[in-house]
This record gives C-alpha cells, sequence and structure tokens, in this order.
C-alpha cells in the first residue's frame, strides 16, 4: 500500500507488474478532487482513455457525463479510477491476475481519498470489490456498506451504449447516490 499520493505516483511510473504493461501508451491512474466525498470505480482505460492517460473520456466516459449533468453532479468534484491502470487489448475484460497486481494501487487511491460512497461501474469493479459472489444483474441499485463506505452498484456506462433499456436503471441508481450523497455528506 502507498501512503501518499507521491509514493504512489512514483512507484506506479513505469510498472511493469502485469502484462498489461507491454501494449499501453499511458498509465490512467485516476482524474478528480482528491478529498471527494464519491468515489466511481470503472474496469480498465479504452483506446481513448489510453491516448489522453484520463478515465471515462471516450464515448462511455460521455454518456457518464450527461448523466452526470443530468443530475447535477460536478465531475470535477468526484474521484474517477479504474480496476486497472492499462489498457487491455481489444478492451478485454482485465484478467485475475492483471487486477490482482494493480490492486494495491486501487487500494491505496480508495485509502487517499477516503471517499463516503464508491460507485461500482460494471461487474469487474463490482466483483473485485466486494467480491465474485456479487452480480450486477442481482446487486445493482442497492446499497452495501462495509468499513463506513457505503458502495452502489451499477451498470459499466458502456453496457448503456450496447442498450438503451439498461438507461433508466442507471440514472435510479446515480440519483440514489446523489440522494445518499446529501444525507451523510
Ligand atoms: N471504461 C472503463 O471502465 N474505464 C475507462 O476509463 C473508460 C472506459
Amino acid at each position: 500500500m502507498y501512503e501518499t499520493w507521491e509514493e504512489l505516483e512514483k512507484s506506479i511510473q513505469g510498472c511493469t507488474k502485469c502484462k498489461l504493461c507491454k501494449q499501453r501508451n499511458s498509465i490512467v491512474l485516476g482524474e478528480g478532487n482528491r478529498q471527494a466525498d464519491i468515489m466511481l470505480i470503472g474496469e480498465g482505460p479504452g483506446a481513448d482513455e489510453d491516448r489522453e492517460g484520463i478515465p471515462f473520456v471516450g464515448k462511455a466516459g460521455q454518456l457518464m457525463n450527461m448523466a452526470f449533468a443530468a443530475l447535477e453532479i460536478d465531475r470535477s468534484k468526484v474521484y474517477i479510477a479504474n480496476v486497472v491502470k492499462c489498457r487491455p487489448p481489444q478492451n478485454r475484460v482485465p484478467e485475475a491476475d492483471e487486477a490482482t497486481a494493480c490492486m494495491d494501487y486501487l487500494r491505496s487511491q480508495v485509502m487517499l481519498v477516503k471517499p463516503k460512497i464508491i460507485v461500482l461501474l460494471g461487474s469487474t469493479a463490482l466483483k473485485n470489490i466486494l467480491g465474485e459472489e456479487f452480480k450486477i444483474t442481482k446487486d445493482r441499485g442497492k446499497w452495501v456498506e462495509r468499513k463506513e463506505i457505503w458502495y452502489m452498484p451499477t451498470f459499466h456506462p458502456a453496457a448503456l451504449l450496447r442498450d438503451d433499456t439498461k438507461k433508466i436503471d442507471f440514472f435510479r441508481d446515480l440519483k440514489l447516490v446523489k440522494e445518499k450523497y446529501k444525507q451523510i455528506a
């Protein structure tokens, strides 16, 4: 675990802990307010993120931004990270050894940001953070509290691009996040 942002940033530079390092252009650590009450965790960088070094700047991110705007959630006030920091080839799901290799970085980010709420975007984030027994179809939209952090599992925004009908649930879940934030922050 990394105790400070400086330590974390220094350690991740040139990281070769897993095979994803071979094809990456950028290490996409995270973006946003490092004192945020709300943190969002996605899966891993896509092509746009790999090029720009910033999470959720591609199509899925733009859709997420629209949801934020509709709910008046300020993107600059939240912190956004991914399970893996380097792009999996062809945007495949990160393999277990890759997620495990990257987990200390993510855990350190959570420890340093100290969010009150974590939104888990999609199955990869859900399973790696809360456990393999969780399923998006069964558990999305339901709060899970662990060690004084409230977790909200929801669809990955890329899933909404493939299936329009998921948008309603995604908005509903983010609305729950906004309401919880108003209560506890
Ligand atoms: N999908 C993710 O899971 N994360 C990103 O940063 C972009 C797309």
